[in-house]
């Protein structure tokens, strides 16, 4: 995820709106950024790695010429963190600016091509294959709104883009999946990522959808469908929100916001280049011992993984918690073990002591990772960045579906490459993990109301227990750690819920079950469940929407709506989305905030 605007004014100077803005923007990325502004025939560009306050005092970002002006934060996704690898990014001539959010799939090969027709590339992202696109259209004669027409029809992935050219009046913006909206201010066009960007200039918005290219003039914008060159109507809007709301895209919550971005961040997961996951497939395969280390909410991920690796590959890969690691496995570490560390920040200390011990004793290190040139990334052999954006709320949440869903592809491809898996098998895995971030978001259309009636009904409940078996147990132990983090409410994760467990909780007690369709744990959590209901606990159980037998031991029955065949490895992704729903609602009904929990804070600086 990174932050881009535009304008172009009708008076006065662009660039410290650009400043401005940028730095508004700044929650959506900021390991870097830069702005390129069009005056009297010449394009003028400033950008280096840091904060925006840092990158200004350096390069005096407001003092740029010219009425207009585009900008970027970048949370790096390809090419590490450098001031080559900032936006925006020019063509051979210099006289084409991009700035982009999103992620090319295609940059490879187009980069290759246009490589082999002699355009010079100064970076490692894949945005730079845009301005050498547009240039190798516009060298055929194309005018620079034919000439993106023609670019982005040749891109594939998801992208937002602002585009400005030395002898332009204007820009020209395109979006495909990746957020983009106008703003119509009397005294000019503006375009970013989100509001907040220009809301002190107008409240006035034109959100563009998916496949629309606009064209921002002083005056005014023209929208056209890029895919076939006709214009279409997009209609203004005012809207009444304060700069700390618009932020938020109008969520109460960034916790909130982060839930609902799960579909997207998934959906940019499944982007990935296979190449590096394969590469960690076949290290972790060949491997005499292979670990999985981690924290909190990322070792759960991990749990859910070292299940689907087993069941999947039938190859064991040890999750453990970092803190663990060095004393009770550090022994055992030798050039013959690879540790896979999983760490969202890329920084948190326990798990790069882990990597540093195994390192120095000559093992493989493997990182997945959000935050390119973190440590992890620096000391890994191979790692690949989850793509999951900055996460402001400091309880993960969409961090950890994306977690799941790489390793999950890890494993599926662990299974390939050891042969473990028919090809119809693995064709059927694919087909269901492509479908994720659709189900994702059907399960959160028909659970929220749900989840909401059910957190007023048990947010004054002292005691709560999680009970998942099997991969499931992770979803249990994310659920409950989600309700512990931001509601404060004591509760255990258990693969059983034992007569014990029972007695102790008692019936003040909510236990909430995590039911899949099949698999060896079903048997087991449908009779939990009905002990827990002879106790006398209240009963929740998250269960497919057509589970009969779910819905006649629970007092409540969640139900989500993915398909009966999803196979059991993958359900701890739908799964998990009501647990984070409930322990939000339950925070927030306990007249807590859910974004700034007592007791924690991010590893990274976050705005
Ligand atoms: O950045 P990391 O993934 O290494 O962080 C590990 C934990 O500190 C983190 O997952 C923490 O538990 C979360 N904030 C939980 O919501």
């Amino acid at each position: 995820m990174c932050g881009i605007f535009g304008c172009v004014l009708k008076d006065g100077q662009a660039a410290p709106r650009v400043l401005a803005a940028l730095k508004r923007l700044e929650y959506r990325g900021y390991d870097s950024c830069g702005e390129a502004t069009v005056h009297e025939g010449r394009i003028f560009v400033r950008k280096d790695v840091g904060e925006v306050d840092a990158v200004h005092a350096r390069l005096k970002l407001d003092e740029l010429p010219g009425k207009i002006g585009i900008g970027h934060t970048r949370w790096a996704t390809h090419g590490a963190p450098t001031q080559d690898n900032a936006h925006p990014h020019t063509d051979c001539t210099g006289r084409i600016a991009v700035a982009h959010n999103g992620i090319i799939e295609n940059f490879l090969e187009l980069r290759e091509e246009l490589k082999a027709r002699g355009h010079v590339f100064k970076s490692r992202t894949d945005t730079e294959v845009v301005p050498h696109l547009i240039e190798e259209f516009m060298t055929k004669g194309l005018d620079l709104v034919k000439a993106t027409m023609e670019a982005v029809k040749r891109l594939k992935g998801s992208f937002a883009l602002v585009i400005v050219h030395a002898d332009f009046d204007g820009l020209v913006c395109v979006k495909m999946e990746s957020p983009l909206v106008l703003g119509v201010g009397r005294d000019g066009m503006y375009v970013a990522s989100d509001v907040p960007a220009f809301l002190p200039y107008t409240n006035v918005i034109v959100p563009l959808e998916d496949g629309d290219m606009a064209v921002l003039r002083p005056d005014g914008y023209e929208v056209y469908c890029f895919a076939t060159g006709k214009p279409v109507r997009r209609k203004p809007r005012t809207v009444d929100w304060t700069a700390d709301m618009a932020q938020k895209e109008g969520y109460p919550h960034f916790m909130l916001k982060e839930i609902h971005e799960q579909p997207r961040s998934l959906r940019n997961t499944l982007r990935l280049d296979r190449r590096y996951l394969t590469m960690m497939a076949d290290l972790l395969n060949t491997a005499h011992e292979a670990f999985m280390v981690a924290c909190g909410t990322s070792y759960h991920a991990c749990v859910a993984a070292s299940y689907a690796m087993a069941r999947l590959a039938k190859k064991a890969v040890h999750p453990v918690i970092a803190s663990e690691f060095v004393e009770n496995y550090g022994d055992f570490v030798g050039a013959r073990t690879t540790i896979l560390a999983v760490s969202q920040s890329g920084e948190t200390a326990d798990t790069l002591a882990a990597v540093e011990h195994a390192k120095e004793r000559g093992a493989t290190i493997l990182g997945i990772t959000n935050v390119l040139g973190s440590k992890l990334t620096r000391v890994a052999r191979v790692y690949v960045c989850q793509q999951s954006g900055p996460e402001i709320g400091v309880a993960a949440t969409k961090t950890y579906t994306a977690q799941l869903s790489v390793l999950s592809q890890l494993a599926v491809l662990m299974a390939e490459r050891r042969g473990k898996l028919g090809h119809v098998e693995a064709e059927d895995l694919w087909e269901h993990l492509m479908a994720v971030p659709d189900v994702v978001e059907a399960v959160m259309e028909a659970t929220e109301k749900h989840i909401i009636s059910l957190a007023k009904r048990y947010a004054g409940t002292e005691r709560f227990a999680f009970v998942g078996a099997g991969v499931n147990f992770a979803t249990a132990l994310e659920g409950r750690l989600k309700l512990l983090e931001i509601a404060y409410a004591p509760s255990i994760a258990t693969p059983r819920l034992d007569d014990n467990i029972v007695e102790c909780l008692g019936q003040t007690s909510v236990a909430i079950f995590v039911c899949p369709t099949s698999g060896d744990g079903r048997e087991s959590v449908l009779s939990d469940a009905m002990k827990a209901a002879d106790s006398g606990m209240e009963v929740v159980v998250l269960a497919h929407e057509n589970d009969e037998e779910a819905a006649e031991v629970a007092d409540e029955l969640v139900a989500l709506p993915f398909k009966p065949d999803m196979p059991e490895v993958l359900t701890p992704l739908p799964f998990i989305i009501p647990l984070q729903l409930f322990a939000y609602y339950v925070s927030v009904e306990r007249g807590l905030n859910p974004d700034k929990p007592r007791n924690l804070a991010k590893s990274v600086t976050v705005k």
